[in-house]
């Protein structure tokens, strides 16, 4: 709620879950669009608690969609994820996840629910006529972000050189992932708020492929901290390799990412010293 405290008397706030229809009816009475951005998260939460991936991402979240139908909406924007694509074990060096390669291999609870609603969000626009899209996010990343241990690997290793911690790489560090900067992200969403999607889904991902190991030098050169790097065992549900084609995002919203990584680092790296209780 901190991270609302600068707009907070020009907004309407309801405190509730999504699985709690008459909240959710209240707060949709009059909105036009919907950003939905709910979710239970945290790739440890996510594993360590598969059925409540299941009870808040599938079950609370079609109430929520229940509600949306009821609601005057026009447009409803769903924060998917890129955990739908699981372990890509096809991708060549070249070839990058593109949104039809859905590959139905050692995908988490998380993902799975994520899709489920990826295809209600398509259900809605086909069948109720309500325009819908499913953002397939990859790691978003920026100031505000919660970092705790459960998350966001790019906020765990700023806040761990903000305290003299060392940096936990799981595994060699050659994974890679493709971090997007939270000004990126709501580009993405201002766009599609005025593009008809019809029930689409799209990759929202920068095309640059970092591996944690070069995360954690970036971030140490950044914080200008000699702090260590430290290896443990790789975990069995990290995948090794997430990277999205955003062509169809470029094409049908005009969205291309505008902040490399060094840039965005750096004002989450400024933002959390300016905001070390955050
Ligand atoms: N950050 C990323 O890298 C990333 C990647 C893929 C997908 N996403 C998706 O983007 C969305 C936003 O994620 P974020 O990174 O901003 O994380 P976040 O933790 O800041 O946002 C999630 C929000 O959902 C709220 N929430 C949890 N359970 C709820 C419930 N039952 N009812 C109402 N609210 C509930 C939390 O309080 C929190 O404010 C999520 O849906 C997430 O799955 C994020």
């Amino acid at each position: 709620m901190g991270n609302l405290n600068n707009i907070k008397d020009k907004i309407k706030i309801f405190r509730g879950s999504i699985g709690d229809k008459e909240v959710v009816r209240q707060a949709l009475k009059d909105v036009d669009v919907i950003l939905h951005n709910a979710a239970f998260l945290g790739v440890v939460n996510v594993v360590e608690n598969p059925w409540k991936v299941f009870q808040v991402n599938a079950h609370d979240n079609h109430i929520f969609f229940e509600q949306v139908l009821n609601s005057p909406a026009k447009k409803l924007i769903f924060a998917s994820s890129s955990e739908v694509y699981g372990e890509p074990l096809e991708l060549s060096d070249k070839k990058r996840t593109g949104e039809t390669d859905y590959i139905d291999y050692r995908v988490t609870a998380y993902g799975i629910a994520k899709k489920l609603a990826e295809s209600a969000c398509k259900v809605m626009y086909e069948n109720y006529g309500i325009d819908t899209c499913s953002f397939r996010y990859f790691n978003a990343y920026g100031p505000h972000q919660l970092s705790s241990p459960y998350g966001f690997v790019a906020g765990i290793f700023l806040r761990n050189a903000l305290e003299n911690k060392p940096l936990t790489i799981f595994g060699d560090g050659h994974q890679t992932r493709a971090f997007t900067y939270v000004q990126d992200v709501c580009d993405a969403n201002l766009l599609a708020i005025n593009t008809k999607t019809k029930g689409d889904y799209f990759n929202i991902g920068t095309e640059r492929e970092t591996t944690m190991l070069e995360l954690a030098n970036l971030v140490k050169k950044i914080s200008g901290k000699d702090i260590s790097i430290i290896y443990e065992a790789a975990r069995s549900y990290d995948s090794k390799r997430r990277c999205g084609d955003s062509e169809k995002a470029r094409h049908v919203l005009g969205w291309t990412p505008r902040v490399e990584l060094e840039e965005g680092l750096t004002k989450t790296w400024e933002w959390m010293q300016n905001n070390s209780k955050a």
